[in-house]
């Protein structure tokens, strides 16, 4: 993941780009790391596809297309091949996918730090009957680092699974640095990226990470039921999956003249993870939503949401709350969480005033969108204002 590259950084009409989600008419939106607001163009994707099926059944040979060009776009987004890239159902598949097929034996550690989403440690914990150990290490603040790893890390670690940007606080790991050291050790990496595909820059290729996993119904403006999965090259003959279907096979004839063969023939590609038929409607919106992403151009967005984020962190200081995310915005990211005396009644009297966030760690999570803007931080800004003075009056 890099930071903004000013250079890539061009004048964007912030305003009609907002126009496009309808959720900006009604709401402060501030709860993208939890799902998204559909924008227009989204919603006419599936109104456009469900038409389709009801009219004919629908295209499946367009879908297949279709299927090609999102995984061609995800590619070109985070600077891969698409024989990296699987589409799975969302991030806690893939990391199940990681945790089940990378080879690992018993005596093995995998390394965790408290800040992980659950996701992210279930599955490795449920390696117990393998005999594959869990040990915690300490992240201050949510940062692992190569120093952390080198002070509490086992001899026996053979995974480290981290986020590339935690969900609360959300705060910015630097996984180039990550990567280095756990290549130099025979340690595989597995990247959590859900919060950071769609909101930020994300080269894999400089990450270097070995796995990387994310979902679609955050940051890439897609209904629940669409993962994605980055898989290094490398590594991939060393994983085997679990379950196969033709849709993963090197032979995938969709019409079926003549004889058909059985041999197992398992690709070296990222897609012999894939089962079955694909979630062409999910993959349809992806495909427009990654389309406008790139037109957007992500640096423009990372800027975008990386200032929000430092007008807000000012504001939040200045109203007298304890923030949580880095006050270095350049360690942060599109996620801001503060601490108050009573989350729970703040974050309902937001609820009752249109304002969506999230309670995550009993901190209140505010995730920015792109279409987020200042006069909604200013908004925002004004409700804690007069819910303190209802706190202190009550
Ligand atoms: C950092 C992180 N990892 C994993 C998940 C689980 O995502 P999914 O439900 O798409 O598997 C979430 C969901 O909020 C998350 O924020």
């Amino acid at each position: 993941m890099s930071q903004v590259d000013r250079s890539q950084v061009t004048p964007i009409d912030w305003d009609a780009i907002r126009s496009e989600f309808p959720v900006t008419e009604n709401y402060l939106y501030f709860d993208l790391a939890n799902k998204c607001p559909l924008p227009v163009f989204s919603t006419q994707a599936i109104e456009a596809y469900i038409a389709s099926q009801q009219k004919s059944g629908g295209d499946k040979e367009q879908w297949f297309a279709t299927v090609n060009s999102a995984r061609s776009r995800f590619a070109d987004m985070i600077n891969c091949s698409i024989d990296d890239v699987a589409f799975t159902k969302n991030t806690s598949e893939g990391l199940n996918i990681a945790a089940n097929c990378l080879p690992l034996e018993a005596g093995d550690t995998v390394v965790l730090n408290e800040h992980e989403h659950p996701n992210n440690v279930y599955c490795w914990l449920n390696l117990k009957s393998k005999g594959v150990n869990v040990h915690w290490i300490p992240a201050p603040d949510g940062f692992v680092t190569p120093q952390t790893l080198e002070e509490h890390a086992p001899k026996s670690m053979k995974v480290l699974a981290v986020s590339s940007v935690t969900y609360a606080p959300g705060n910015r790991n630097d996984i180039h640095d990550l990567a280095r050291y756990c290549r130099e050790r025979g340690v595989y990496l597995v990247v959590d990226g859900v919060q950071s595909v769609g909101t930020m820059n994300v080269d894999i290729d400089y990450m270097g990470a070995d796995i990387l996993c994310g979902s679609g119904h955050k940051a890439l403006m897609c209904p629940h039921g669409v993962g994605l999965l980055y898989i290094r090259p490398e590594i991939r003959d060393r994983m085997h999956p679990l379950y196969v279907a033709r849709a993963g096979m090197e032979m995938a004839a969709q019409i079926e003249y003549g004889e058909i063969s059985y041999a197992l023939e398992i690709p070296q590609a990222a897609k012999k993870f894939e089962i079955g038929n694909y979630n062409y409607l999910g993959l349809t919106v992806l495909d427009c939503a990654l389309k406008r992403l790139n037109e957007i151009g992500m640096s423009n967005i990372e800027a975008r949401l990386l200032s929000l984020n430092e007008l807000l962190s000012q504001g939040l200081t200045a109203a007298g709350f304890e923030l949580a995310s880095p006050r270095d915005t350049s360690l942060g990211s599109a996620i801001v969480c503060f601490r108050t005396g009573n989350a729970r009644s703040l974050h309902e009297y937001l609820v009752r005033h249109n304002a969506i966030t999230t309670v995550r760690r009993d901190m209140i999570r505010v995730s920015l969108g792109f279409y987020n803007s200042s006069d909604d931080i200013d908004g925002f800004l004004a409700l804690l204002h007069s819910w303190q003075t209802t706190e202190s009056e009550g």
